[in-house]
Order: C-alpha cells, then structure tokens, then sequence
C-alpha cells in the first residue's frame, strides 16, 4: 500500500482547517505542511503558530512537516510543540550539521526524515540512511506547488530504493512535486512508498476516488 499526503500549500488557505478536514475524509494519511522562509527557497508560506491551529481543529491525522528553511534546527522545538509528528529537513540547509539536525528531531520526538533537491545527488542522503524514517526526493525544485514532475526522478528513487535493500533499511520513501495520476505509478514502481500532493489533489473532481487509487498502487 502506498500513503498518500496531502499538501496544504495548494487548499484554499482562507479555509485551512476545512480544507484539511475535507483531505481527512476524503482518505488522506497524512497532511504535508510545506514551510518556506523566503531565503533558503524564493517563496514564504506558514509556520509553528498555524501548525499549532490547524492541529487544534484537525487533530487526528499525521503531521508530515517539509522545512524548506535555512536554519532548521532553530525550529525543531517549535515545530515539535505545535503537533508535527515528522520534520524532513533539506540536507542543503545544513552542511556539515546534517548528524546535529538529525540528532535535534530525533530529541524532539518526532520522526526524522532528510530531503534533498533535484539536482544534489542520492549519494547525499547515504550516510545518514540508517538514522531516518524517511526520506524525501524532491522531483520539483521546491518553492511552489502546481510545477511539472522531473522524469529524472524515477531514476533517483530506483537508485535509492535499491541501496535501501542492499542495506536491508527500510525508511519511508517520499516523492514531492508534480505528482498526479499519470507520475504517481511510475514512483510506485520506483520505490517510492509516500506520495505528496497538493494542486493535483485540490484540483480533483473526486478527491476521495484520486485518493483511493493512490492508495492502491
Ligand atoms: C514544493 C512543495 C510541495 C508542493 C507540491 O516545494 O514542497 O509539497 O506543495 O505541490 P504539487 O503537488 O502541486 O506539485
Ligand atoms: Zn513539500
């Protein structure tokens, strides 16, 4: 089975909790909170204070927070008090304190997931395999919902997928950008085991089918 979640970034933000509430029913496993801050990605978006809310009105469902910020262990603690239940932070935002960051989420008791951008190479993320739940390939360079999937991103996950198995590891593979029904099969195929997506999703006439053919695959 494949999870499916949903990315906040393309609801209707003026209605975020019901916007979610609807991703809940409609069969989503988990909602994706993509933070932006301006400097590390061109775009800002939302932070802690309106995680915290949106946990308050919709509280159970899994909380899969993308930071797409520069300084991501400044805001473990914050993010971690506001419900998140999973910090992916982007291995680009933290040379040469990826083991420091991992170690921070990993205190703050959420699960730890680590995201490179589509043009860093997989063998980035190996090092570090053993100590994450999860782990995200961007197959959008990230900033903005709505862009089209890289192919190149096939190749990625099968290569990740298999140094997974030759390690006998098994964190979640995550796949971000670009997703629909036509991409979603092929990162299936490739290993890829979570699949976000926001303008595909929101987009849908029928969320709750979309959602139940993703989780098929
Ligand atoms: C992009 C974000 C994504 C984005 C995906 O930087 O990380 O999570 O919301 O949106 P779609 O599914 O529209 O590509
Ligand atoms: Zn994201």
């Amino acid at each position: 089975m494949t999870e499916l979640s949903v990315s906040v970034l393309s609801a209707d933000l003026a209605n975020l909790a019901d916007e979610c509430s609807r991703a809940v029913a409609a069969g989503a496993d988990m909602l994706h909170f993509d933070v932006m801050d301006g400097h590390f990605v061109p775009n800002i978006t939302y932070g802690a204070p309106v995680l915290k809310c949106l946990k308050k009105a919709v509280p159970d469902i899994f909380y899969d927070v993308h930071l797409m910020i520069s300084d991501p262990e400044r805001y473990v603690q914050d993010f971690a008090a506001a419900g998140a239940d999973l910090l992916t932070f982007h291995l680009e935002a933290v040379p040469g304190r990826e083991e420091q960051t991992i170690r921070a989420i990993r205190d703050s008791g959420c699960r730890v997931g680590a995201s490179i951008r589509p043009g860093t190479p997989v063998q980035a993320l190996v090092p570090y395999l053993d100590q994450l739940d999860l782990v995200l390939l961007m197959s959008v360079e990230p900033g903005f919902g709505g862009q089209a999937f890289l192919p190149e991103t096939v190749d990625r996950l099968a290569v990740l997928k298999a140094e997974c198995e030759r390690r006998g590891l098994s964190p979640r593979i995550q796949v971000d950008g670009g997703i629909n029904q036509t991409t979603a099969p092929l990162c299936t195929a490739a290993g890829a085991s979570v699949l976000v997506m926001g303008s595909a999703f929101f987009g849908a006439a029928d969320p709750a089918a979309l959602a139940k053919s993703i989780r098929e695959l």
